[in-house]
């Protein structure tokens, strides 16, 4: 019988979303007769029925390729339902393209909130398998996204390059991973980079701590240190906050970037110099790592291996060294947080860094 596999990739991208398309569209050829339909750029392209067939030649050379061939974008879950000023209904509209490309099902690479969308589709009625990816590793229920140690490999080289011009100059370099909610990234290339000071949304800081940390460091005849902190991370006196008084707060501080604001304390503070090195989305773009490449190849047999099973409304999965899947509806809707008191917190404040608390 004859397969029809709608493939789509949404919300931020990263490395490994072709090695990833790759391994599902490759593996299914081998297992069934398929017939592979690209969605352009994520759920847009499904609202609008903005899709072509994929030749099997098409997936050929792209499992180093960074990026997504389908090409992707945000459409937020919480306007899903909401009816716009175009008065298209996005559900309905999604669903009726699913019909009229005569899909047997569809495949969604993407994060948190690509995977609520495709539990959405799924109580919909729809055929769904997601795949998870994001550099944030913060999707519940997988050990591990693909992207994300590609992202840690470049976030480590940026710290590793910093040491040593900080080392020259005697400065305190501070540098910004993304992560707005989960810290794993800074987390494991803060200890990956040999970071003195490790800052994340889960552990809020006091700026005394951070202070004493770069103080005791001097003290001890090392007049550099190296400060990862996570996009998201907050002090306490923030974490105490509801959202719209923080955001206050932050605007009466003129706050511009966490990295900014602890550099700026440390200057005064210490009268140390001090450099913000923000490496954004170098983080996100280029070639997946190898262990990458393996992780999306073996993520996209898995989903071929679930089309094959017609066993739908799942989500693949990282669960020990094991690829598995998880029912979608018991992962989409929860993020999975650095918990405080994780083993490689443990090993890191057993390594003398400070997590500023
Ligand atoms: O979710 C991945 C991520 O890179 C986050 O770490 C970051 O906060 C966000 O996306 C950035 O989003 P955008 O690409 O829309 O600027």
């Amino acid at each position: 019988m004859k397969r029809r596999i709608g493939l789509l990739t949404s919300g931020g991208d990263c490395p490994g979303l072709n090695a990833a398309i790759r391994g599902v569209a490759r593996a299914a050829y081998e297992m069934f007769e398929t017939e592979i339909v690209g969605i352009a750029d994520g759920y847009r392209g499904l609202i609008q029925g903005d899709y072509r067939v994929v030749e099997r030649h098409e997936f050929s050379g792209i499992l180093t390729l960074g990026g997504t061939i389908l090409g992707t974008s945000r459409q937020p879950f919480s306007q899903m339902r909401v009816v716009g000023e175009d008065n298209l209904d996005k559900v309905a509209a999604m669903k009726e393209n699913y019909r009229k490309m005569g899909l047997d099902c569809l495949v969604t690479l993407g994060g948190n909130g690509t995977h609520k969308t495709a539990n959405l589709l799924c109580g919909e009625g729809l055929n769904v398998i997601g795949l998870p990816k994001t550099i944030d590793n913060d999707i519940y229920g997988t050990d591990v996204t693909f992207g994300f140690h590609t992202a840690v490999d470049i976030a480590t080289e940026v710290i590793d390059r910093l040491h040593t011009t900080a080392a020259s100059h005697g400065r305190c370099m501070v540098i910004e991973m993304m992560g707005n909610k989960a810290g794993w990234l800074t987390l494991y290339a803060g200890l990956a980079g040999g970071a003195d000071v490790i800052l994340l949304p889960e552990i809020p800081y006091d700026m005394e701590a951070v202070v004493a940390k770069v103080a005791e460091r001097a003290q001890n005849k090392k007049h550099f240190s190296i400060i990862a902190v996570a996009e998201g991370a907050l002090c306490k006196v923030e974490a105490a906050m509801k959202k719209k008084d923080r955001l206050r707060y932050r605007e009466d501080q003129h706050f511009v970037t966490v990295s900014q604001r602890i550099a700026a304390d440390l200057q005064a503070a210490l009268g140390v110099e001090t450099r913000v090195v923000i490496p954004g989305h170098v983080q996100r773009g280029g070639a997946p790592s190898a262990y990458d490449r393996v992780l999306a190849t073996r993520f996209g047999v898995h989903a071929a291996e679930l089309i094959r099973d017609e066993c739908y409304g799942a989500s693949v999965a990282m669960l020990g060294d094991t690829v598995g899947h998880n029912p979608l509806g018991e992962v989409a809707g929860k993020t999975k947080l650095v918990p405080t008191a994780h083993q490689l917190v443990g090993v890191a404040r057993a390594m003398g860094i400070s997590f500023g608390d």
